[in-house]
């Protein structure tokens, strides 16, 4: 497997890159890519680390080489927000990165499986679906939103509630990764219908609200990097083991799937050697989920079309 990670130098890029050098599978070869010019370094700083995961870094002019046959593609590059802003706020900056990395895996690995995290996710996925179509090299199966970390919050949010073990939960959270678009469902937690609906609602709340949490945390310094580090190599790690044939492992992720409820949307996907291979329905859900899922296809669906109406522009502009 060679795993490229585009924006490696980072906040988030760093501890990725560092959770994947340690967890890849023995042979396995990772690929450092970011304008910044100390990624090189980056590469060798991990490359002492003794795992059977070769390691090297680029920047400058050399995308295409560290991108060269990559199997999966991790982009967490981009701005990030500070105190006051939305996701949505990051679009005029991301949605261009965004675009040009896309278009250069579509040039170096046509096949790779690519995972983002560069937000507004609800609509760099989009733009990078445009873009990978201009190129001629769309799979839908093959590129995806990285929406787990609201998965991984809200685990450690209802373990708390509940006062179980935080390695136990299991959440489903469907729908997109931008506040009222962040769709916890927590009827089907186990237990979940101990927890009076005030509480349900408040949990409801934190979990859309929890990546403000950080940003006003860090007071001005960035948003979530370490938390959506541990949530971008679960993702991918999870990716390269369907890659590699093992059956039956999956996650949450954002795809366009089979447009039942948004043409992008965030539920349970089974990974395989060519992408997702199958959707989990979402199941039952209780009235109060019903409603906040009418809000979060309302949303998402403006995100989408502004994602979409942008990458029809930028590949227009730039053939
Ligand atoms: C998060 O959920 O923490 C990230 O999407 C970063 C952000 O801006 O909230």
């Amino acid at each position: 497997m060679k795993v490229a990670v585009l924006g490696a130098a980072g906040g988030i890029g760093q501890p990725l890159s560092m959770i994947l050098k340690n967890n890849l599978p023995a042979g396995s070869q990772l690929s450092l890519f970011d304008v910044a010019p100390f990624t090189p370094g980056v590469a060798k700083d991990l490359s002492h680390i003794p795992t059977d995961v070769c390691v090297e870094g680029f920047t400058g002019d050399d995308k295409q080489k560290a991108l060269k046959d990559a199997d999966v593609v991790v982009i967490p590059a981009g701005v990030a927000r500070k105190p006051g802003m939305t996701r949505d706020d990051l679009f005029n900056i991301n949605a261009g990165i965004i675009a040009d990395l896309v278009k250069n895996c579509a040039k170096a690995c046509p096949k790779a499986c690519i995972c983002i995290i560069t937000n507004p996710v609800n609509s760099t996925v989009p733009i990078a679906a445009e873009v990978l179509k201009a190129e001629g090299v769309y799979d839908k199966h093959r590129l995806f939103g990285v929406s787990v970390l609201d998965v991984l919050r809200s685990e450690t949010f209802l373990a708390e509630e509940l006062g179980l073990s935080k390695q136990q939960m299991q959440v489903p959270v469907i729908g997109g990764h931008s506040g009222t678009t962040i769709l916890p469902l927590l009827s089907q937690v186990i237990n979940g219908d101990k927890i009076p609906q005030d509480r349900i609602e408040a949990l409801t709340t934190r979990i859309q609200n929890a990546g403000t949490e950080v940003v006003e945390a860090k007071a001005g310094a960035g948003s979530a990097t370490l938390s959506m580090a541990t949530a971008g190599a679960r993702f991918a790690l999870k990716v390269v083991r369907g890659l590699l044939g093992e059956p039956g492992v999956s996650e949450y992720g954002y795809v366009e799937g089979d447009g039942k409820y948004a043409q992008f949307f965030a539920q349970r996907l089974v990974f395989g050697k060519n992408g997702w291979e199958k959707l989990m329905e979402i199941g039952k859900i209780s009235e109060y989920e019903q409603k906040n899922l009418d809000e979060c296809v309302s949303v998402l669906k403006g995100n989408i079309q502004k994602g979409i109406d942008f990458g029809k522009k930028w590949v227009a502009e730039n053939k």
